[in-house]
């Protein structure tokens, strides 16, 4: 694979075909509902497998064009009657949601196809959730209503290693700026394509920034009140697929470290979707919004200091029912997979950051200190609430503020 002048790869084969691949279970993928496949040319195979003859392919057509596999799927697809939906953009809005429900009713889907990045799997999951009420797309797409109907099959393919969406029950839908997270357990895709032909086209940028939300993903996993030991253990493996592969993910893009940050991703996604995200991501969305930094890089300028901040809870700030060596003991394993002690966590993300690209500071990605105090007092109290260990509002700000000065 080689880098093009915007930085954009130029997709080669798949050297990943059906007949070599490992069983999942053979790289850390635990067996569980999912079925895994490693090609998009198993797609006939799945749409067997759930009976469907007619599906919704909800795709990024961005992501897909710059894959190279457009012809490739459009030949695989070409017994059944598919219906295209691809109106929709990046963290997409409510709006754009009901119309894929919409989409999906009037076709009389059967199933419903997604290969993208986050976003288009969320529109996909919510889409499939929502087909067989469409009287109620709006309120479905808002988060309003949960329809009692069946729901359709998903089969997800991710283009990006970032989300693990293709991994969760959940999925996130903008309301003007307001982000919703609809949770139902209908909308965990039953089947995933993890194929990384999808994610070489990837510009280095875009590599960097999900790649920095699966590291996160995977860090705030392990050490979240809600992590349980199945979900560590996927965390854990996450992490020690994502560490060493994030930099040459994107300063080479070569396909091994590509693979890795892929199946990586996904680990993180079944991770978070037992133990759901913790501070970094809830003071990321503030950052984003204010301040414009791309979502995976926002959660990776806190995450260490996070990790070090939780590695300090002794007694009554730890609200985790585990007790606070418990907690102590999880960090240090997250803190081991970066190769640091808990103290060094800020350090050791920093110099990840610094190799893929990114800026390492909350001044060098151009927040205004002014606005630090009023951030701090703005955090999504429920998010924060599935951190290990308490903060009052000045020792968040003072967390920002070392985040900011990279003390
Ligand atoms: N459901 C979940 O569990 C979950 C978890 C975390 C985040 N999210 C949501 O996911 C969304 C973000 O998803 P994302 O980070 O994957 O990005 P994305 O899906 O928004 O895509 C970002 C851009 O990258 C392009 N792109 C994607 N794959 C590409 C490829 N292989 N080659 C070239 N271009 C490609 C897209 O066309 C788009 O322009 C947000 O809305 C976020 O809130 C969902």
């Amino acid at each position: 694979m080689t880098a093009g002048e915007n930085g954009a790869m130029t997709p080669i084969a798949n050297p990943i075909r059906v007949a070599e691949a490992p069983a999942p279970s053979a790289i850390g993928i635990p067996s569980g509902s999912q079925r895994i496949a490693w090609s998009i040319r198993d797609l006939p195979e799945l749409l067997l497998s759930v009976g469907s003859v007619r599906p919704l392919l909800v795709i990024d057509t961005g992501a897909v064009q710059a894959s190279g596999l457009r012809p490739e799927l459009d030949e695989l697809l070409s017994p059944a009657e598919v219906r295209l939906f691809d109106a929709f953009t990046p963290n997409p809005r409510c709006e754009e949601v009901a119309e894929a429900i919409l989409a999906a009713a009037d076709h009389d889907a059967d199933a419903v196809v997604a290969i993208g990045g986050g976003s288009c799997l969320d529109v996909a999951k919510v889409a499939a959730m929502g087909a067989r009420a469409p009287e109620h797309a709006h309120a479905i797409a808002r988060g309003e209503a949960k329809p009692p109907q069946d729901t359709l099959p998903i089969i997800a393919a991710p283009t990006t290693a970032g989300t693990g969406s293709e991994a969760t029950h959940f999925a996130a839908v903008y309301i003007g700026e307001r982000k919703v997270s609809i949770g139902d357990p209908r909308m965990r895709p039953g089947s995933v394509i993890l194929d990384v032909a999808l994610h070489l086209s990837m510009p280095a940028m875009l590599a960097a920034q999900t790649g920095c939300d699966a590291l996160g993903q995977a860090l705030e996993s392990i050490w979240a009140v809600g992590s349980t030991p199945a979900s560590i253990q996927s965390a854990t493996a996450a992490a020690e697929r994502i560490v060493p592969s994030l930099a040459p993910s994107v300063t080479t893009g070569e396909i091994d470290a590509r693979r890795e940050m892929m199946v990586g991703a996904h680990l993180a996604g079944r991770a978070i979707d037992i133990s759901k995200t913790t501070a970094a991501h809830a003071l990321s969305y503030q950052l984003t919004q204010r301040f414009g930094i791309a979502h995976g890089h926002a959660v990776a300028l806190t995450l260490g200091h996070i990790g070090a901040w939780n590695a300090g809870a002794f007694g009554d700030d730890c609200i985790d029912p585990r007790g606070p060596a418990d907690v102590r003991d999880r960090v240090s394993l997250a803190a081991s997979l970066l190769g640091v002690s808990p103290e060094g966590m800020p350090g050791a993300v920093r110099a990840l950051l610094s190799k893929i690209g990114l800026p390492t500071t909350l001044k060098e990605a151009g927040v205004d200190a002014g606005a630090i105090a009023d951030m701090a007092s703005r955090v999504d109290p429920v998010r924060l609430s599935n951190n290990p260990r308490r903060f009052t509002g000045e020792e968040l700000e003072a967390l920002l503020h070392r985040a900011y000065n990279g003390d």
